[in-house]
């Protein structure tokens, strides 16, 4: 069975829509942990958008599954999951004006980049795993930087609006997977996965981790705002 990584960032997004400290995610990550995450990931974006550096160490420092911090190649946050070591680090590609990360990285355009980044991370006994199209091309150059995992972004199965297309997407995957199984390197997806779309990546063959964000996130906020409401109209009456 795949192993499923709670990503808590859209739990910063909230708090960091009013720069205060609720919610706070590492409270929202022992409650992901109580629910049965087999992992916890978080992004810790150049911009800070929403996870910030304390939320990584007191993460690290907490949480009692493995954590997985998602960076760009940038040498000064690469330098923070050196220092900070998480489990595993995830490599992705970052633009400052994207919503979230639009597509994965491009191992083909900057091999000795992310080669040398995954060697830092190694050399500091962290677990490398890149954020990748499914594309056989990315994916043969991701297997030659020496990345122990790959995660295949599955935004464009996730996103595909016709049964077919989403097929499509889905078979993608399955190829990718399968250059990835060959080369005895562990597979992750990831992005986009939602309660309705999730089971056919579940599926693939020798699925090690899922790691899901926003749909969790979304429907945490309608499974408990009816409780939430109830406790503030409690106090409001008392
Ligand atoms: N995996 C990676 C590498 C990501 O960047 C993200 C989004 O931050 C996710 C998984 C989770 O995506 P979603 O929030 O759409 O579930």
């Amino acid at each position: 069975m795949a192993r499923l990584g709670v990503n808590i960032d859209h739990v910063a997004t909230v708090r960091e829509a009013r720069k205060t400290n609720e919610p706070d995610p590492v409270w929202a990550a022992t409650l992901a942990e109580l629910g049965g995450a087999d992992g916890i990931t978080l992004h810790l974006r150049e911009d800070r958008r929403h996870i910030q550096d304390r939320d990584v160490r007191i993460m690290i420092e907490t949480v009692a599954v493995p954590t997985n911090l998602e960076l760009a190649t940038a040498d000064e946050v690469l330098a923070i999951a050196c220092d900070l070591r998480p489990t595993q680090a995830t490599l992705v590609p970052e633009r400052r004006e994207e919503v979230t990360t639009e597509g994965g990285l491009d191992v083909v355009g900057q091999r000795e980049r992310v080669t040398a980044a995954v060697k830092r991370l190694q050399d500091a006994g962290i677990v490398v795993s890149l954020f990748l199209d499914p594309d056989p091309q990315q994916i043969e150059a991701g297997i030659a930087t020496g990345a122990e995992a790959i995660e295949l972004h599955t935004g464009a199965y996730a996103h595909a609006s016709a049964k077919g297309k989403a097929l499509d997407e889905l078979a993608q995957l399955h190829q990718s997977a399968e250059l990835i199984r060959q080369a005895g390197i562990v597979l992750n997806a990831g992005h986009g996965l939602t309660y309705r779309n999730v089971r056919p990546v579940a599926a693939i063959a020798e699925m090690h981790e899922l790691n899901i964000g926003h749909s969790i996130i979304a429907r945490a906020i309608m499974v408990g705002l009816e409780q939430a409401v109830r406790d503030m109209k409690r106090l409001v009456s008392e």
